[in-house]
């Protein structure tokens, strides 16, 4: 994060949930040599559980031993969840306590950073992220309807950062979860003064844009041309999210540009394939174009490659 804020660019922080989708980021990532963060939501660990995820990841930094992987919680719920990972292999965790009034937020927060933190305990430092804001959107069984989100408060994250302890923050500037952030003829817009307040604020502090996928058209096209029906889904523009990332930003979440090129492509390959029917079939062009995203981003969103 120090040398991301430094030389101004971010890290992709990337959703996992199967082994094509480790594979398409972490190819991408060694070939254009940039450091990566691998993120598993509760979601993802009902999905495919704890010990696979695990497993992958550790498989992917044998694969690839020169670029540095995180392997990090992405909206950890509650205690409990956070020191499952901690104990079970993850480097970084997230405890996203922004649904709740300050002082619990800040309370529960610090309880995992303290966790975290205790480098005598578990032998090595594991990284927290913290929340304060709220996003609009779907994230694992939390619905926020747009207009029900709110801004990150400027005047409260000096006191939110010295209290918890947490070694980044990620707030809420406008983007949102999903593939719907905006509506067709709305302008995109993000708080870039909200950013910057927050910025002068906390100097050199590494901050974290949830919710930034851009919701690339040509896969929203590929999936509405074959069979699909994702009517007006638009994201952030990407040039919006390399000025963030610029400025304090130095991780970029990004899952629903992963799903939308993964279905886009099988969508096509079945269109493209009646008779087929093995797996490694589909799944093989879905992971190439998982790779080609994640290459896109590096360079037009991140400005992370050349960095590992
Ligand atoms: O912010 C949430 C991520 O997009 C993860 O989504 O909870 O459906 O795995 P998920
Ligand atoms: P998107 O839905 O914009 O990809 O956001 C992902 C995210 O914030 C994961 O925590
Ligand atoms: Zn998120």
């Amino acid at each position: 994060f120090e040398m991301a804020y430094k030389n101004g660019y971010a890290i992709g922080a990337f959703n996992v949930n199967n082994m094509e989708i480790v594979q398409g980021i972490t190819e991408a990532c060694k070939e254009e040599n940039a450091p990566v963060i691998l993120q598993v939501s509760k979601g993802a660990r009902a999905y495919a559980n704890h010990t696979y995820l695990v497993k992958l990841v550790e498989a992917a930094v044998k694969e690839c031993p020169d670029i540095p992987i995180v392997l990090h919680l992405d909206h950890g719920p509650d205690f409990e969840t956070c020191k499952a990972c901690i104990d079970g292999g993850f480097t970084s965790v997230m405890i996203d306590g922004s649904h709740l009034p300050f002082e619990e937020n800040v309370a529960l927060t610090k309880k995992v950073v303290d966790y975290a933190h205790d480098v005598a305990a578990r032998g090595r430092y594991i990284t927290v992220e913290g929340e304060l804001g709220t996003l609009a959107g779907i994230e694992d069984d939390v619905k926020v309807e747009h207009g029900a989100e709110s801004y990150t408060k400027p005047e409260e994250v000096i006191e939110f950062v010295e209290r918890t302890g947490v070694d980044s923050l990620a707030i809420a500037i406008g983007t949102s979860h999903g593939a719907y952030k905006f509506k067709p003829g709305q302008k995109p817009q993000l708080r870039f003064d909200i950013l910057e307040e927050v910025s002068k604020r906390l100097p050199g502090f590494p901050i974290v844009l949830h919710g930034a996928s851009s919701v690339i058209p040509e896969y929203v096209e590929m999936i509405n041309a074959n069979g699909g029906k994702m009517p007006d889904a638009i994201g952030i523009p990407e040039d919006m999210l390399r000025q963030a990332a610029k400025m304090a930003v130095c991780k970029i979440n990004i899952d629903s540009d992963l799903r939308l090129a993964m279905t886009g492509s099988i969508r096509q390959y079945f269109m493209e394939h009646p008779d087929h029917f093995d797996p490694r079939q589909y799944l093989k062009p879905a992971r190439a174009n998982i790779k080609d995203l994640v290459k896109r981003k590096l360079v037009n969103v991140l400005g992370c490659n050349g960095k590992a």
